[in-house]
């Protein structure tokens, strides 16, 4: 072979053909774990799209099975939310890396422009069939067929029918192979349990293969704030980022850029970076930076002291959403919701951390005649069924030392523990948006909220355990009295019946337990 011929192969790909080869990468490994995905994609973007067109989500989802032997399925998602314009339905389904959301900093469920194209891609290659659709945008209803050229990465679209009509909203048919659907914990039916308990303002009806029909109401109708994109903090950047801003940038100077593109940059901000920078000429256009001069400015702008990041753009669930939620879906014996206040992490992405912790009752996980501890992870708001391991939320609550709060045997105690991060930028360990990296801030954070809750539930425990062996010693006790009554009876002749009551009345006195049951009382209603 001479030296060129190795280079004959020398060929380019487009991201769509990688990710048809690297399908694991989003989500499609498994038959199970591929059909929560597939349900995953198109139920974040209904909350994602009902949000942003503020509309209280009411989201359908049927599964129906073709063939057992190979897991051939049609899936069926229906949206109440603002469909998509005709001539983004392509883009939208049938193209990786477009979308609303990959360019904006805002909180989102979605971010890269990938899922629901990838489940379109997912369809072709096991089916070989197109996906179906039909969107109603302002007064257009629009039904086609998407499939994308893996070559190209660009969408094939395939218009069927347009109608004008008021009804607004999505509706998804497609078949894919090589799925499953069990009421696993990975399952489509807990995906869909977490995703209500997460977004109590949303009703998920959902249809299961064998044609039973379960509803999770809503149970607020309080829809969402609306994502409202954030600057992005000097502390968040590197430096092709701020190149990248800067060559796209129209302002006449890099003063002008600086100041309008980020936040928390005044004017008196952009003179001490001109102090640290005597050899940048700030009134340049930004589109003439050139690297070296964007490096000098990301180090300088670790020298200055900035205002935290807004956090105007960042949405909890809210403490008394995910109360009522564990309440409704756990009843619980003990729960306790914490809110943290906003954090930064790598050194300028705002990001809150909810927890919500639950005892007693239904919580834990029941498999056979034995409980478990249950871990329910979300970023923003959205369940993370899958890589528990390679997360941090998991990292954090192992990490914790659950002696220490009388939680003697964690892993087999009836537990609960909720876990959500919000942020514009949730760092994802992968395509398939599973598991949350182990940003020290974040680990922290969660440490933090874990053990805020962990110290109410020890001041409960310990009322139960307490209150327990004080009644189990006063009836043990009490077990004696009428012998003793009547032995006493016969030695003095006084009446037995009213020694047993004396002798009654004192061990109630002595052990009184009225004081134990208002104090349990007490922690049960003053939790939180
Ligand atoms: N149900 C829907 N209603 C309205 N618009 C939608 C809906 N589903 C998708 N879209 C539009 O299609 C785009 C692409 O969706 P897709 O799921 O591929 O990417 P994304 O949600 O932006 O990011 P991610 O890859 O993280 O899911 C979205 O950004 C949105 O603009
Ligand atoms: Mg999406």
């Amino acid at each position: 072979m001479t030296k060129t011929d190795q280079f004959n192969e020398f060929k380019e790909h487009s991201i769509a053909e990688f990710f048809k080869k690297n399908k694991q990468m989003l989500g499609f490994s498994g038959k199970v774990r591929s059909l929560t995905t597939i349900v995953h994609e198109y139920v974040t973007n209904s909350l994602d799209a009902a949000e942003e067109a503020r509309i209280l989500p009411d989201i359908q989802i049927e599964l129906n099975e073709i063939d057992k032997q190979s897991g051939h399925y049609k899936v069926k998602a229906e949206d109440n939310g603002s469909g998509i314009p005709e001539k983004l339905i392509g883009k939208a389904l049938g193209q990786m890396l477009a979308g609303t959301k990959f360019h904006r900093y805002v909180q989102q469920r979605g971010q890269q422009g990938i899922g629901a194209a990838g489940v379109t891609m997912y369809a072709q290659i096991t089916t070989g069939k197109p996906t179906k659709v039909v969107s109603g945008y302002r007064g257009n209803i629009i039904e086609a067929l998407v499939s994308i050229d893996f070559k190209t990465n660009k969408p094939k679209v395939d218009i069927l029918s347009r109608e004008k009509g008021d009804w607004h909203g999505l509706i998804i048919e497609t078949e894919v192979k090589d799925v499953k659907y069990d009421k696993s914990s990975s399952g489509v039916y807990e995906y869909l349990k977490r995703t209500a308990i997460a977004n109590p303002h949303a009703q998920i009806t959902f249809i299961d293969p064998d044609g039973e029909v379960h509803i999770f109401p809503r149970s607020v109708e309080i829809i969402p704030p609306k994502p409202k994109p954030v600057k992005p903090h000097p502390l968040g950047l590197n430096t092709n980022d701020l190149l990248d801003f800067a060559h796209k940038d129209n302002n006449k100077t890099l003063n002008q850029f600086l100041s309008s593109t980020f936040s928390r940059v005044s004017a008196n901000k952009v003179k001490e970076l001109k102090e640290l920078l005597p050899h940048i000429n700030f009134k340049k256009p930004p589109r003439d930076l050139e690297w070296q001069e964007a490096e000098d400015i990301i180090n300088a702008f670790k020298k200055i002291r900035w205002i935290a990041p807004s956090i105007e753009g960042i949405h909890p669930i809210g403490k008394e959403q995910i109360r009522t939620s564990m309440l409704n879906m756990l009843e619980p014996d003990f729960l306790a919701v914490v809110e943290r206040k906003p954090k930064i992490y790598r050194g300028g992405v705002p990001f809150i951390i909810e927890v919500g912790l639950a005892y007693g009752g239904n919580s834990g996980r029941k498999t056979g005649g034995q409980v478990s501890s249950n871990i329910m992870r979300f970023g923003n708001r959205a369940p993370l069924l899958f890589d528990a391991g390679g997360g941090v939320i998991v990292e954090s609550v192992k990490s914790i030392d659950w002696k220490r709060y009388d939680v003697r045997d964690f892993q087999n105690s009836p537990i609960t523990i909720l876990v959500n991060i919000s942020s514009v930028h949730i760092p994802y360990t992968g395509a398939g948006k599973q598991a949350i990296s182990s940003e020290p801030e974040i680990k922290e954070e969660i440490r933090n909220a874990i053990m805020e809750v962990a110290r109410k539930l020890q001041i409960y425990i310990n009322g139960v355990v307490k209150e327990k062996e004080k009644i189990h010693r006063k009836k043990a006790i009490l077990r004696y009295v009428h012998q003793v009554a009547s032995d006493l009876s016969y030695l003095s002749n006084i009446d037995a019946f009213e020694i047993e009551n004396l002798l009654s009345k004192m061990i109630e006195e002595k052990y009184d337990t009225k004081k134990d049951e208002e104090r349990l009382k007490n922690v049960i209603s003053n939790r939180g």
